[in-house]
């Protein structure tokens, strides 16, 4: 399974980065507005410095909802860099954008699924990427890798290329069921990714370790 940050925190970006395990990132226009970059340059700029820093898919969101300026505005962000994946809501102009980009050898990442019907329809659109929200899931009382199984089954019996991105994750929990769902790809916060390493008697175990090897110095 490929890991991605979820993020548009450069610091943050950077120290997933060199952990060595980073496979690319993902944005939306809240975290865009979360690191206050506004304005069409700013945008621009910050995707190009996180595809200098990332060697992977960096995916792109458009804020257009109506078909023909979709494909205006994903042309554009492919255009900053060639690892620039666009990211397009789960809608019917967006279901036909993303035919259109594929049509046209650009990739996409179709956001915003929470169904497996969307999630087919984002594989027969030809969708580089499909991102089921599972923490958005978990949170309207459902179980969100429930989804993930779906799709991945789904995806299986069909043959689709796809790759199923596990998105909106809340907890290292959430990133360990999702690789054994069998997802391709999952999309993190930093906090998340870095909760992995964590477990108590680990530090124990160092802490007697380093405490140990003192005595034989
Ligand atoms: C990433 O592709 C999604 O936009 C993101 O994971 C959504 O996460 P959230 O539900 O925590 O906002």
């Amino acid at each position: 399974m490929k890991f991605f940050i979820d993020t548009a925190n450069l610091a943050q970006i950077k120290e997933a980065n060199e952990l060595g395990i980073l496979d690319g990132v993902t944005t939306n226009p809240s975290l865009m507005a979360k690191e206050g970059v506004r304005g069409h340059d700013a945008i621009v700029n910050h995707y190009r410095t996180i595809c200098e820093m990332v060697d992977g898919d960096i995916s792109a969101e458009v804020v257009s909802t109506v078909f023909k300026d979709i494909v205006e505005e994903g042309k554009k962000l492919a255009a900053i860099h060639p690892n620039i994946v666009v990211k397009v809501p789960m809608i019917k102009d967006g279901v036909k954008a993303m035919k259109w980009f594929t049509d046209n050898g650009i990739r996409t990442n179709c956001t915003l699924c929470f169904s497996a019907g969307q999630a087919i329809l984002a594989a027969k659109a030809g969708a580089a990427y499909i991102s089921p929200f599972i923490g958005r899931i978990d949170d309207s009382g459902w179980d969100g890798v429930l989804l993930i199984e779906e799709i991945v089954k789904i995806y299986k019996v069909q043959g689709y290329k796809t790759e199923i991105l596990a998105a909106s994750i809340r907890s290292p929990n959430h990133i360990i069921r999702c690789a054994a769902a069998g997802a391709h790809v999952c999309t993190s916060p930093l906090e998340s990714i870095l909760g992995l390493l964590k477990h108590p008697l680990t530090d124990i175990g160092l802490a007697k370790f380093l405490e140990d090897a003192k005595k034989s110095v």
